[in-house]
C-alpha cells in the first residue's frame, strides 16, 4: 500500500480559526445534510451536538446496539432540533433505509472499519473517530474505500485544528526551538493499585451484545466493558497507546517532514494492575498499565510512555509531547496549552493558552466539524482526512503489535509492510468472528 501526498496540498482550510461564521459558503440558506450517527455514546453525542449546532444537518437516523443511549440521544436531538430520526440497532439497515448523506461513526474501535467502508460505498461522507481502526489492515481498507470514491472523510483528531496546537506548531516550525533531535510523548497519572475482577453479568435489557462484539471475539458481558471501558480490552481497542497515543503521534507526524518511522519497539505490562483475568464468571481489563514505545525516525527518535499509577505533582506536565531542541524544550500539552522552556533557564518561558470550543471535554470538535463541511462543499481535503489519520493511526497500532509480539519491527512505510518478519506481518490483520468478513484493502 502506498499513500500519496496529495492531501497536504489542500488541507488546513480552517487551521487556527476559532470562529467560523455561518453559513459557511456564500449567501442564502445553507444546505442541510441528511445526517446519521452510529454509536450514541459519550463522544458520538458530542459530535452530533456540533453537527446540529453548525446548522447544516437534519438528523435522519441514529444507530446503537443498546436501546438506552439510543433513546437518550433521540430525545436530545428532538429537543435541540425538532428532528425525529429513525432508530436502529444495525447500521446496515440504517444505511439502506435512510440513505444518509453524512454518517458519523463513534463506535468502539473494533467497529470503525466496516461501518466506514459501508457508509462510503453507500455514497455518504464520513466523520469517523480515532484511531481509524483496530488493526492496520482495516485502516488500509478504509483508505482504499475512500480513494475509490469521491466522498470526504474527516477523522476525529481534533488536535489537528485546535488553536493552541496550530500556534504551537507554528512556534515549533519557526526555528525558535532549534534543531529537534528527540520527542517524548506521554500520559501519566492515576491512583494505581491491583485491579479487582468484576463479575460477568446478564446483558442489560435492550442491548444486543452479539452485535456489540461484532467481528471481534465474543466475551462474556461485563460492566467494565461498556460504555467506555472497552479501551482497555485488547479484543476491542489498543489500550492507552491506541486511545491517547494516536493524538500525540499525530502531532509528531504533523510536525515532521518524515512520513513514517523505520522501526518500532514497545514493551510494557501490568505490574500494578496484575495479571488479566477472563473466566466464565469474572473479568479484569487486559491492556498494559504501563508501556514504553520507541519510534526510530531518520532524523530523530520519538518515544511514548504511559503509566496509570504514581500520579502526583512531581512532574510538571502529565500529558502531551516534549520536543527537545538545541535552543530549549517545547511542551505541547492539552489543558495546559503549550510552553517553551528556553535553554539555560535565563530567559522566561513562552506560553500559548488553550482555547477549546468545548471547555468541559477540552476539544475543538466545532472547528473540526466546520472544516469537514467546508471539505464537503468545496471538495477539498479536511485537516484530519483519512490519509493523514491513517498514517497517524498506524503508529500506535504498530506499537501495540510490537508489544504483543515481544520484539521490535522494521517498517516499510511505503509498502506498509513489516520487513523480513512474516509472523509480525500476520498481525497487521486478524480473523473476524463468523459471519463477519475482514475488509482487506
Ligand atoms: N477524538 C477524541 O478526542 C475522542 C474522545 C473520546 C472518544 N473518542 C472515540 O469515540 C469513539 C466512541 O468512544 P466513547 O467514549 O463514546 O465510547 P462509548 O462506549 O461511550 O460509546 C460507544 C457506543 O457505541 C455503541 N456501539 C457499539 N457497537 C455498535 C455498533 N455495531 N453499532 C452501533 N453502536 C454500537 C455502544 O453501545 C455505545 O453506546 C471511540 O472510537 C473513541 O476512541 C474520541
Amino acid at each position: 500500500m502506498k499513500t500519496g501526498r496529495r492531501t497536504f496540498i489542500k488541507t488546513a482550510s480552517l487551521a487556527g480559526a476559532s470562529f467560523i461564521p455561518m453559513p459557511l459558503l456564500g449567501a442564502g440558506p445553507a444546505k442541510r445534510y441528511r445526517t446519521a450517527l452510529i454509536g450514541c455514546g459519550w463522544w458520538g453525542t458530542n459530535i452530533l451536538r456540533e453537527a446540529m449546532a453548525a446548522g447544516q444537518s437534519k438528523v435522519v437516523g441514529l444507530c446503537d446496539v443498546y436501546r438506552r443511549p439510543l433513546q437518550v440521544t433521540a430525545d436530545e436531538v428532538e429537543g435541540a432540533s425538532g428532528d425525529q430520526p429513525q432508530l436502529f440497532d444495525d447500521y446496515r439497515e440504517m444505511l439502506a433505509k435512510v440513505r444518509p448523506e453524512i454518517v458519523i461513526i463513534a463506535t468502539p474501535d473494533h467497529w470503525h472499519a466496516m461501518p466506514c467502508i459501508d457508509a462510503l460505498k453507500s455514497g455518504a461522507h464520513v466523520f469517523v473517530e480515532k484511531p481509524t481502526s483496530h488493526t492496520i489492515g482495516e485502516s488500509q481498507a478504509m483508505l482504499a474505500a475512500a480513494e475509490a470514491g469521491d466522498r470526504i472523510v474527516q477523522v476525529g483528531l481534533h488536535r489537528r485544528i485546535g488553536p493552541h496546537h496550530v500556534s504551537g506548531m507554528e512556534f515549533l516550525r519557526s526555528g525558535k526551538v532549534g534543531e529537534i533531535g528527540m520527542v517524548r510523548m506521554f500520559v501519566t497519572g492515576g491512583a494505581g493499585g491491583k485491579e479487582t475482577p468484576s463479575p460477568n453479568s446478564r446483558v442489560p435489557t435492550g442491548m444486543n451484545w452479539d452485535l456489540w462484539c461484532g467481528p471481534a471475539p465474543k466475551r462474556a458481558y461485563n460492566r467494565k466493558l461498556s460504555p467506555g471501558g472497552w479501551r482497555n480490552f485488547l479484543d476491542y481497542a489498543n489500550g492507552t497507546l491506541g486511545d491517547w497515543g494516536v493524538h500525540w503521534l499525530d502531532q509528531v507526524l504533523w510536525w515532521t517532514d518524515e512520513r513514517y518511522p523505520k522501526s518500532v519497539y514497545s514493551t510494557g505490562g501490568r505490574p500494578i494492575l496484575g495479571a488479566a483475568v477472563a473466566t466464565e464468571t469474572e473479568s479484569t481489563t487486559d491492556a498494559p498499565d504501563s508501556q514504553v514505545a520507541v519510534y526510530e525516525f531518520e532524523s530523530f527518535t520519538a518515544t511514548w510512555e504511559h503509566r496509570k499509577f504514581a500520579g502526583n505533582q512531581s512532574e510538571k506536565h502529565r500529558i502531551g509531547a516534549y520536543f527537545y531542541g538545541t535552543k530549549g524544550v517545547f511542551h505541547m500539552g492539552w489543558r495546559d496549552g503549550w510552553t517553551f522552556y528556553p535553554k539555560g533557564n535565563s530567559d522566561s518561558p513562552v506560553h500559548g493558552n488553550p482555547d477549546f470550543s468545548d471547555k468541559k471535554d477540552g476539544n475543538n470538535l466545532k472547528q473540526l466539524w466546520q472544516d469537514f463541511l467546508i471539505g464537503i462543499e468545496r471538495r477539498t481535503q479536511p485537516v484530519a482526512n483519512l490519509e493523514v489519520a491513517h498514517r497517524s493511526s498506524v503508529l500506535p497500532l504498530l506499537g501495540m503489535l510490537s508489544y504483543k509480539l515481544g520484539r521490535s519491527v522494521r517498517w516499510d512505510g511505503d509498502r506498509e509492510q513489516i520487513i523480513g518478519d512474516s509472523e509480525a506481518n500476520a498481525l497487521l490483520r486478524r480473523d473476524y468472528r463468523t459471519p463477519w468478513v475482514y475488509p482487506d484493502a
